[in-house]
């Protein structure tokens, strides 16, 4: 049974309910809901829903648990809508580690898990998922600003999405993390007739077969000590196209441009600091604890194709969902909490009546 539905307000929720509306109108709404012809949610138990999923159909997993946080989530003051991550003993770890067993299977071989989890409690899913995947690595999501009304302990900012994968290289697209302002006015300060530009290393440190020769741009000749990174042809074609730019100063070595226009961004790395949580975002929160639909889409993005299958077994308000549904994958989203399929289903029709 779901650990939200044997204790605190969802079980009480889920009585009330039974009581005012019957159990088989409840039944009713706790079966799965097509959302568009790509995206299904089903209410129930994670683990259950797991069990009725394909042996290696998922790409990508995005699990999102409650974070074993000894804390009751609810929407605002005065809205029930939420889910209690309160757990008694050693029941967090054993519900894991039954997600992570379920899910494994359905996992294809080139896919990925992500387990996104609080740095305070990294530690407990952490040792689960080192069991069972061959490789494990952190991402670290700086989700908010640093807060000022810390007294007596460091703010937390940082939260972690482990990266799991059954093979070294499971199938991975590059992405591209937005240029920041600082970035681009420290780089790209240089300017002629095509826009800004940064300047690229043409110079190398560690001598190249057939890379070692002389070359004249602008009237000055540069000879590098150890010679150039790529071989003579490609600088001439550079120099032709004036994508080399020439030093004032004597001595100084010559570079390529690099053009602001022509430029994607910073190849993703492993400390995602530029997608702001919610609360500090301009996207409106429907559920407590939901997750910007730019981090699922930054996940979704580096980890399937179009027409991937994503999977959501916490999917709350269904954020996994929409980003699916926006990159052109499909996505199947379970939850237990009957609060859930009432704000995914909104979720979806407010997408459709806007597109
Ligand atoms: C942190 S929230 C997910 C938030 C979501 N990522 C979003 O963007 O809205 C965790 C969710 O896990 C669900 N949950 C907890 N135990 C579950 C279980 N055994 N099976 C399915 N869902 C469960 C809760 O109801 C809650 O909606």
């Amino acid at each position: 049974m779901c650990a939200e539905f044997r204790r605190g307000p969802l079980l009480r929720r889920f009585k009330k309910l039974r009581k005012v509306v019957g159990t088989n109108s409840i039944k009713l709404r706790m079966t799965s809901v097509q959302l568009t012809p790509d995206i299904r949610f089903e209410l129930g138990h994670c683990v259950q829903r797991l069990a009725t999923l394909a042996d290696e159909s998922v790409r990508a997993f995005y699990l999102d648990p409650p974070f074993d946080s000894d804390r009751i989530y609810t929407l605002s003051a005065t809205s029930a809508v939420g889910f209690s991550d309160k757990w008694k003993d050693d029941e967090y770890k054993e519900f894991i580690q039954s997600v992570i067993d379920a899910a494994y299977p359905k996992l294809a071989k080139d896919g990925t898990l992500f387990f996104h989890i609080s740095a305070e409690r990294m530690f407990i899913p952490e040792t689960i998922l080192r069991a069972k995947f061959k490789f494990v690595s952190p991402i670290f999501w700086k989700r908010c600003r640093s807060k000022n009304n810390v007294k007596n302990k460091l703010g937390s900012t940082i939260d972690i999405v482990f990266k799991c994968s059954k093979v070294a290289t499971p199938l991975f697209n590059v992405v591209f993390q937005d240029k920041d302002e600082k970035y681009l006015a420290n780089s790209f300060k240089n300017k002629d007739d095509r826009g800004n530009y940064a300047l690229g290393h043409l110079v190398t440190e560690s001598t190249k077969k057939g890379h070692m020769y002389g070359f004249t741009a602008g009237g000055k000749t540069f000879n590098p000590a150890a010679g150039w990174r790529i071989p003579k042809t490609e600088l001439e074609a550079l120099a032709a196209d004036n994508r080399l730019h020439v030093p004032k100063t004597a001595g100084a070595k010559l570079y390529k441009k690099i053009y602001l226009s022509e430029n994607p961004g910073k190849p993703c790395t492993d400390l995602w600091d530029d997608i702001h949580s919610i609360g500090q975002g301009k996207e409106e929160r429907k559920y407590p604890t939901a997750k910007p639909r730019k981090l699922l889409e930054r996940i979704i993005a580096i980890s399937t194709n179009p027409g991937d299958l994503v999977c959501d077994p916490m999917c709350g308000s269904g954020t996994t969902g929409a980003a699916a549904a926006a990159l052109g994958r499909r996505c199947v989203l379970f939850d237990c909490n009957p609060d859930v399929a009432e704000i995914v289903r909104g979720r979806f029709q407010v997408a459709a009546a806007t597109s």
